[in-house]
């Protein structure tokens, strides 16, 4: 029988930004105590919390003194070292373990993990020398993209490649740092599927969701996705067996491509919630962040059941350009929801909050939440 870390305890989170924040409002919700290990102070995170530890995650001591105070520890951001990871894995149970998060959070390991348990992927070529470069180019030909193998996000770390001449001028570019080539997909749309599994194998999802980028950066994920039936039964399948690999405990997002040829293939692996499952706050009847909590702590998972056809829009820090955003004039519309992050310098591109709707169907709930947004410009 699976242990359950009961309401009372107190889980970790490693990371302080908005995906630590609504995980610790649905911890708190349900009588957990929640602290938090950032580098930075004033966390979206922090501010929810009942403990904000201020550390670099290489401060092992702070690491381990951190797990040590803690039941369980979890993440909501993956760029920490295996060494933090296992400190922490030294001090307290970690969800999840560190071996998901190495995979995770190296391009070319990921890729490589999931072809070799034969998941479909993007064809991919490691470059870490010029021949590999030539060689993957030859073998996959252009278009292609070229990725840093580490930290990138939101697009951060990648360059198209046209031809073969503009691939060395890319790694040039990308400082010669190990990476990624990838055939440039023509793709149909995106999808996410989020997962959840539990410490006895129980698993549960949300469904694929459908995401629209602008600049890299995800703009618009509306719920369910509109694709065949096929292609989402497939997507779920292929999610289930990525966790199943992996032995995964929590909540993982896996992000595909849906080819105009038909094909499905998976592009990335996040082991946290991810930003298109933000819409399960208000539209399912298990968020993911609660799904997460369930998941590591032991509990059954909850109902993913999709109550409503539902659409997020992200807001970055462009929506500030021309002064205070109109608050009043998005909560016009009584089916949307607004959530920010506490975030107080609202840069270009940086993600500071998002807006929810729901609606009879996926493309009213898309419409609505991008009026919502545009409601929110005050014009200069
Ligand atoms: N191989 C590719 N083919 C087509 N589009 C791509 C490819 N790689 C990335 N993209 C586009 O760029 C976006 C961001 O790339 P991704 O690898 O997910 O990086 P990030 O870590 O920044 O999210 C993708 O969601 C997709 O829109
Ligand atoms: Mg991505």
């Amino acid at each position: 029988m699976t242990r359950i870390i009961p309401p009372g305890s107190t889980v970790g989170v490693l990371g302080g930004g908005q995906l630590g924040r609504m995980f610790a409002m649905a911890a708190r919700r349900m009588g957990y105590r929640v602290h938090t290990l950032a580098p930075e102070s004033d966390t979206p995170t922090g501010q929810i919390a009942d403990v904000e530890i201020n550390a670099s995650y290489d401060d092992l001591d702070a690491v381990r003194a951190f797990a040590s105070q803690v039941d369980v520890v979890t993440f909501e951001f993956e760029n920490v070292s295996a060494a933090a990871a296992e400190a922490a894995e030294a001090c307290a149970i970690v969800r999840p373990g560190g071996r998901a998060l190495h995979v995770a959070q190296h391009r070319i390991r990921e890729k490589t993990f999931l072809a070799d348990h034969g998941l479909p992927v993007t064809p991919f070529a490691p470059v870490r020398t010029e021949e590999e470069l030539t060689g993957g180019l030859e073998r996959l030909g252009c278009p292609g993209v070229l990725k840093t193998a580490a930290f990138g996000y939101d697009g951060k770390g990648q360059v198209a490649i046209g031809d073969r001449d503009a691939a060395l001028e890319a790694w040039d570019m990308l400082g010669r740092q190990e990476a990624i080539l990838e055939a440039f997909i023509d793709l149909a749309c995106e999808i996410s599927v989020i997962g959840a599994r539990g410490v006895d194998g129980a698993w549960s999802n949300f469904g694929p969701i459908e995401n629209a980028h602008r600049n890299h950066i995800l703009d618009v994920s509306v719920a369910p996705a509109g694709v065949p039936e096929t292609t989402a039964a497939l997507a779920v399948e292929v999610t289930r067996g990525v966790m199943e690999a992996l032995d995964y405990v929590g909540i993982l997002c896996v992000e595909y491509f849906v080819a105009r040829d038909g094909r499905v293939l998976i592009n990335e692996l996040a082991p946290r919630p991810h930003n298109s499952g933000h819409l399960t706050f208000d539209a399912c009847r298990t968020s993911q962040f609660e799904q997460q909590l369930r998941a590591i702590c032991g509990l059954p998972l909850g109902s993913p059941e999709l109550l409503q056809p539902s659409a997020m829009a992200n807001l970055l820090g462009d929506v500030w350009a021309n002064g205070e955003p109109d608050w009043a004039a998005a909560l016009a519309f009584p089916n949307v929801k607004l959530h920010l992050y506490g975030k107080k310098e609202a840069r270009p591109g940086r993600k500071m909050g998002h807006l929810t709707a729901l609606a009879p169907t996926a493309a009213d709930a898309r419409d609505l939440v991008v009026r919502a947004r545009q409601a929110l410009v005050t014009r200069p």
